[in-house]
């Protein structure tokens, strides 16, 4: 079994690292961000993967798998050094490959022998060339062969997408480099393709990208079109993924491929077996466990109606970029980014799409099901900057008493426990919830089984 190096303990660098080990190599991790490795030396995977914990542990525990900071215990004695660091994008769009570039420095700086770097991180094609130079320059004593080795797993099966993938591409000028990478992935039994030198690798990953997001962005083209002539977009989809030469995946109407759109600082309420709180959504990123069971008060297209959902994963993204605030005329305010999809009465809009003209359901009660707020006023807020592309943003929550009145009538109709942040709300929010509390159903309440009061 050999022993692997893993740059970066990110979704993929962990993922990567766990699953290599389980397959029975020696693995050590290493990444510049302490606080994640102290997680990690402490069983605790800083974000939600499902099975990756179980992977970690299991691992860790028969010693195959290690966490450091420091590139002087992770590289020498490594055969391979697998780089797996963030790639956000840059100011114009373009990748921003400098932890690329620095990774490749601190192997170069670490290595004590022949290696083998293979690079993980999605980057635009030549950046091969970049990382051959950087080890090159920085260590003229050891030769290290670089080979790309592109990643397509998808956050949620990652672990799935590792172990079963549908095919592996390996890349690199040096045929005996790209088949020792090959080896590794010997025990998957999946197709692998190794191609004879490094850029056409690195553009197996570019291309995929944009194929799929442009069979998204088609589909939805075809998707407005069809409404516009009454046609049934998703049939169309279905008619068309028939033909093998089309297929049906990636052919979905929807909102495209965008992610996580609200600002850590959001609240929503969370349910947790018999305890209700308002949480900011940061505090329900770092808290969610597989084990317990997290519910969270959404709204449910199906039946059009508000209730709790169980939160099945929790992902986050960094942004850099104009957050936008988005008030309804009952109060209710959420900063969000301007890719933020809404329900409108006339359809899914963009946040920087919104205007006073749109309607937004909102919860009313369990009785009268989700009722329309006009969208009041739109609020570019330039305020909300973040300092670096990898920076989360920094915000302000607002517990405005809308919210709390939204928060009451919640409270009274579904005959919830009250929040316990209520306890700590000045008198105004308590009032509002309690105006909220009346405009429900007007019947008083029960804080878990005893009798309470709101204003104290
Ligand atoms: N997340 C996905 O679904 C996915 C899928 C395929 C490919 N990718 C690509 O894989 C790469 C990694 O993505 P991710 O989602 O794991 O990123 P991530 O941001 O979750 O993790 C990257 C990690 O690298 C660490 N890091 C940065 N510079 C470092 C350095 N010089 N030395 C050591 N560690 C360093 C960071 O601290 C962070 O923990 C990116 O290029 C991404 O585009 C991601």
């Amino acid at each position: 079994m050999s022993r692997v190096a893993v740059i970066g303990a990110g979704y993929v660098g962990l993922t990567t690292a766990a699953c290599l080990a389980d397959l029975g190599n020696d693995v050590i991790v290493v990444d510049i961000n302490r606080e994640k490795i102290n997680q990690l030396l402490h069983n605790h995977v800083p974000f939600f993967e499902p099975g990756l914990i179980e992977l970690v542990e299991r691992n860790t525990k028969a010693g195959r798998l290690n966490f450091t900071t420091s590139y002087s215990e992770a590289v020498p004695g490594a055969e391979y050094a697998i780089i797996a660091v963030s790639t956000p994008e840059g100011e114009g769009g373009e990748a921003d490959l400098s932890f690329v570039e620095a990774a490749a420095g601190s192997i170069a700086d670490a290595m004590d022998g022949p290696l083998v770097v293979v690079n993980k991180s999605t980057v635009p094609p030549l950046t091969g060339d970049m990382v051959s130079k950087v080890l090159r320059n920085r260590n003229q004593k050891h030769t290290a062969e670089v080979v790309s080795n592109p990643e397509f797993l998808r956050e949620g099966s990652a672990i799935q997408d590792f172990m079963h993938p549908d095919r592996i591409v390996i890349g690199s000028h040096d045929r005996a480099a790209g088949e020792k990478v090959a080896k590794l992935y010997e025990p998957l039994n999946a197709p692998i393709l190794i191609t004879p030198n490094i850029y056409t690798a690195e553009m197996v990953k570019y291309a995929s990208n944009a194929f799929l997001a442009a069979r998204i962005s088609f589909i939805n083209e075809i998707a407005r079109i069809s409404e516009r002539v009454g046609a049934d977009a998703k049939l169309v989809a279905e008619g068309m993924g028939m033909d093998k030469r089309i297929g049906p995946s990636y052919l979905d109407v929807g909102l495209g491929y965008g992610g996580s759109c609200l600002v850590g600082e959001e609240t929503v309420l969370v349910r947790r077996g018999d305890r209700v709180s308002l949480t900011a959504l940061a505090q329900v990123f770092t808290e969610f466990s597989s084990i317990e069971e997290t519910e969270v008060l959404a709204w449910q297209p199906e039946t059009g109606s508000v209730g709790f959902a169980r939160v099945s994963a929790a992902t986050m993204r960094p942004f850099a970029g104009e957050i936008f605030e988005v008030r309804t005329q009952m109060g209710r305010r959420v900063l969000c980014t301007p890719d933020h999809p809404f329900v409108t009465r006339d359809g899914v809009k963009l946040a920087s799409e919104l205007g006073p003209e749109d309607c937004l359901p909102i919860a009313i009660s369990s009785q009268s099901g989700a009722e329309l707020a006009r969208s009041q006023e739109l609020v570019r807020s330039g305020a909300h900057m973040s300092a670096g592309a990898a920076t989360e943003v920094a915000v302000r929550t607002e517990l405005s008493s809308g919210l709390w009145r939204g928060v009451g009538m919640h409270v009274a109709a579904e005959q919830v426990p009250l929040p316990d942040l209520t306890w700590t709300q000045p008198i105004e929010n308590k009032r509002a919830l309690l105006a909220g509390y009346w405009r429900g159903d007007g019947s008083w309440s029960y804080v878990r089984g005893g009798p309470s009061v709101i204003l104290e």
